[in-house]
């Protein structure tokens, strides 16, 4: 019997070389290799047509203007889910390729069936690789919908799916998931480096010529990529991330990747018992209402691409028990966090160098923005003090390395939106314009010039 020929492929890039390296040579990346069949020569052949994916041939591969190009029809179309259409940058563009990556069991399969429900007037093909369609149809009825409203097909042979989408010619081909799916040109079974790879190069070559959009949903590994080759990322138009706790009720889908909008946004969902509910307001999730002011907690406006977002943030400030203190945060970064705390030790002469500090942000949110930083000081604070902020008061600076409170962007924004939702007082650097925000009579902003300031306004 011949023997079966192999190439090793780096799982991070997909580049495949005839042995094996510890560090990919295209990528960088070290332990990457894996082992595969190498591809039969039938899918060598069609190789070549992966370079014609995005140049449908005929008059539109003669060079010409933009501006004469012709936009006929609506390009986008509405899914029916607000807050998605809102991540996609206003609905879903035709010929588009969306991966939708999560951990199993985060919610992916729900919001894919959830989308035909929400658009009854765009005609959807669901190919699932890995339920059956009684189980679709359980899931469905659990949704609250009899499934009328969307086609179902239970397969994983590629060339079957697309025969099938060709003959249904839907708007909006949804694939769960791209790692059950496989090709019978190539010899390594599903999920391998090779069939993903071969998999989405097709389905995206689909998806261009026939203008059709797809959704293609993908597993993450424990390590936050998504399983299989990072290629995908690079050939899909849009990456939607799911995250949050598989266990907690709260859900944030977010773009990492845009090609037709901002990345910089983030949509909330709660999983309930009937399927994901879109969280239109996630300030009123992200800072729950205490009975009793509690000390170490306090409260910052940040922006989430281009909405303003309240978000509480407890810190615990405790006498170190071993020697070495520890230092943790979870949705904060570490080393900002103790860039800040020696700030606070340097500039406004706290001893927290023996004290453990832990930081924790609501909603398992993960946050970024420089304009967080004075709320966190304040609750570290606050726990040190063991005195509480009041509750009705809430945060936006950004904190410099000489213990001065800096001006972020938007503070109009972020004041308007902590006026909404009912904050009486908001401290925000006194270095802002003057006129980059009117006075308002709903809430008093404070400004602040440094963090010795700050702790003379709040705990003194
Ligand atoms: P699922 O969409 O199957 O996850 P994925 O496709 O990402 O692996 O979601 C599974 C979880 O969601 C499962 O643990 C049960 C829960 N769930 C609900 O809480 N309510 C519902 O209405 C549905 C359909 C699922
Ligand atoms: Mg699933």
């Amino acid at each position: 019997m011949a023997k079966v020929k192999t190439v090793w492929y780096c799982t991070s890039c997909g580049n495949e070389y005839p042995k094996w390296m510890g560090q990919c040579p295209a990528c960088g990346e070290w332990n990457t290799m894996v082992e595969e069949p190498k591809a039969a020569p039938t899918a060598k052949a069609a190789a070549p047509s992966r370079s014609r994916a995005f140049v449908p041939a005929g008059k539109d591969s003669v060079p010409q203007p933009l501006s004469q190009i012709s936009m006929t029809g609506e390009s986008r179309f509405s899914i029916g889910i607000e807050e998605v259409d809102r991540l996609l940058g206003g609905g879903i563009v035709k010929g588009a390729m969306i991966l939708v990556g999560g951990e199993p069991g985060i919610g992916k399969s729900t919001l894919a069936l959830q989308i035909p429900m929400g658009c009854p007037d765009i005609k959807t093909l669901y190919v699932s690789g890995e339920e059956s369609l009684r189980q679709l149809k359980l899931r469905a009825e659990r949704l609250g919908s009899d499934g009328s409203d969307c086609l179902a097909l239970s397969e994983t042979l590629l060339e079957n799916i697309l025969e099938r989408a060709q003959e249904v010619k839907p708007d909006l081909l949804i694939i769960d998931s791209i790692q059950t799916i496989y090709s019978d040109t190539i010899d390594s079974s599903a999920g391998s480096v090779s069939q993903v790879r071969e998999c989405a190069a097709a389905l995206l070559r689909y998806a261009k010529e026939s203008n059709t959009s797809v959704i293609l949903i993908g597993h993450i590994t424990k390590d936050g990529a998504i399983a299989g080759p990072k290629i995908l990322e690079h050939i899909v138009d849009v990456v939607l991330q799911f995250e949050g706790d598989t266990r907690g009720s709260y859900r944030i889908l977010r773009s990492i990747k845009n090609r037709f909008g901002s990345t910089a946004e983030l949509a909330v969902f709660e999983m309930t018992g009937k399927g994901l509910r879109e969280v239109s307001n996630p300030s009123e999730m992200l800072i729950p209402m205490h009975q009793e002011n509690l000390s170490g907690i306090a409260v910052a406006a940040m922006m989430d691409g281009t909405r303003p977002l309240l978000i509480e943030i407890q810190s615990l400030v405790s006498t170190a028990a071993y020697g070495v203190p520890q230092r943790n945060a979870t949705g904060f970064d570490v080393r900002k966090m103790n860039m800040l705390l020696a700030v606070l030790e340097k500039r406004a002469g706290f001893r927290l160098s023996a004290k453990d500090v832990f930081l924790n942000v609501a909603g398992g949110m993960r946050i970024s923005d420089p304009a967080c930083d004075l709320a966190v000081i304040a609750a570290v604070l606050s726990s040190n003090f063991d005195i509480s902020v009041s509750a009705d008061s809430c945060f936006c600076a950004e904190v410099g390395l000489s213990g001065e409170v800096r001006p972020v962007s938007q503070v109009e924004r972020r004041i308007a939106e902590a006026a909404k939702l009912g904050f009486k007082k908001i401290y925000v650097s006194a270095f802002n314009k003057k006129d980059s925000f009117a006075a308002r009579d709903d809430i008093e902003v404070v400004a602040v010039s440094d963090v010795a300031q700050l702790t003379r306004l709040l705990f003194k």
